[in-house]
């Protein structure tokens, strides 16, 4: 099997060292960062540290920043790259993707609409197959590329979908390749709207900034006096609009589910999805605030910050970070559009909506360049 990973980062890491341990897969590496071709040249392992303290090492077949050589034999491909940079990556290797057997092409994780981008970009394509995955196997951190990877907790339960489009056979066929590739048990979803509609970065992230740094926010135009964490340090604000924001996300879904025709019960309301994943971590999971705040899991994670301007001591927000281009552009632009075109008010999504775009300084380019212009009418045709 000829495993192509698009991304030289943390994920595209930990996964690529993963599927080596396999016999009979070969893996290819797609990575803009010359390091880890140098090192790849030089013959350095890739290591990835596990959690109990053991080491697994790996070779791979090919590390190159040339997207037909990563490419173009690939039977599964695997995008790891933020949902932001999905847009350039997939320009760079359509051109290159087998014409002659199918390939099955994916993003992990597959949030932000990713069905939806490679519709656009693979049109007229009936070869290939596209596929998400709702969320990272394993989280991954302390990336020394193309040398090491830290691999942290893994999920038990894998779940994936396909493009609407694609056949009940191309699934299983899929589900197949991926029970190979990962030891756990893949459940494949009915449907990618699924993994779309889960709750996640793009209202975790947005809320707490805007409950930091929002009008309403403790920190509002302050400088902070040091970093502070995401969740250990969440303030009551943030995980205020956090649970209107997700109460408003399990609206949408509920709307969509009913006027679409489609099951989306395995969408769960955030709490629940935390607790699922984390259970004996969390060690008070008697509100939002108290299972953002004490869940060993989250501990130590630094919300995205940068020195001030004008050499001012402290640190702001960044403004260029994921949870701004990735998270807002791709992920909450979604769900208020979705909304709109159904009638649906979401008052809270879209108050953190515009003050974070505002806050960007406007949007560059996000997930309405490809959300279909006639969704719900095409998705209701399909379903
Ligand atoms: N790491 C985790 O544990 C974890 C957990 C949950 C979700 N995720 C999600 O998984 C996806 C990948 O995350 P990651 O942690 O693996 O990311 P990462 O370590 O930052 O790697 C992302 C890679 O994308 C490529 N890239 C190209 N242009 C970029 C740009 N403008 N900004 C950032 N990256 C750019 C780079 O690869 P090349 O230099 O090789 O081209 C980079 O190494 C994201 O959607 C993230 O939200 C990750």
């Amino acid at each position: 099997m000829k495993v192509a990973i698009c991304g030289g980062g943390r994920t595209g890491h930990l996964n690529a060292i993963l599927f080596k341990q396999l016999p009979n897969v070969q893996v290819s590496m797609l990575t803009g960062n010359p390091e880890i071709i140098e090192q790849h040249a030089r013959h350095t392992p890739m290591q990835a540290l596990l959690p109990d303290g053991s080491t697994l090492t790996a070779r791979l077949d090919r590390v190159t920043a040339d997207a037909k050589a990563a490419i173009e034999d690939a039977d599964i491909v695997i995008i790891t790259v933020p949902a932001h940079v999905r847009p350039q990556t997939l320009q760079a290797i359509v051109p290159h993707l087998s014409a002659s057997k199918p390939v099955y092409i994916g993003a992990i994780p597959g949030f932000c609409g990713f069905d939806w981008l490679a519709e656009a970009a693979l049109p007229d394509r009936p070869n290939l197959v596209i596929w998400g995955m709702k969320d990272v196997p394993h989280t991954a951190f302390e990336l020394t590329p193309g040398r090491s990877i830290k691999m942290g907790g893994g999920k038990s339960q894998l779940y994936v979908a396909t493009h609407p489009r694609e056949s009940q056979a191309s699934g299983q066929q899929l589900q197949g390749i991926l029970t190979r590739l990962y030891d756990p048990c893949v459940r494949m979803l009915d449907h990618y709207l699924e993994i779309t509609l889960t709750p996640g970065n793009p209202i975790m992230h947005s809320s707490v900034i805007y409950g930091l740094i929002g009008p309403y926010g403790q920190w509002h135009r302050k400088i902070f006096p040091q970093r502070m964490c995401w969740w250990s340090e969440c303030p009551e604000l943030g995980a205020y609009f956090l649970e209107r924001m997700d109460q408003e996300s399990q609206a949408l879904c509920a709307v969509i589910s009913q006027r679409l025709g489609i099951g989306l019960s395995s969408v769960k309301a955030l709490k629940q999805e935390i607790v699922e994943a984390y259970g004996d971590q969390i060690r008070d999971q008697s509100s939002m605030l108290s299972i953002l705040r004490t869940n060993q899991a989250y501990n130590n994670i630094l919300a995205p910050m940068v020195p001030a301007a004008d050499n001012r001591a402290g640190y702001v927000i960044e403004r260029e970070s994921r949870a701004f281009n990735e998270d807002v552009a791709y992920g909450l632009v979604l769900l208020v559009e979705m909304a709109r075109r159904l009638d649906l008010k979401v008052p809270y999504i879209e108050e953190v909506l515009q003050w974070s775009i505002a806050y960007m300084q406007g949007l560059r380019d996000s997930a309405l360049d490809y959300f279909p212009r006639h969704w719900p009418r095409a998705a209701n045709a399909a379903a």
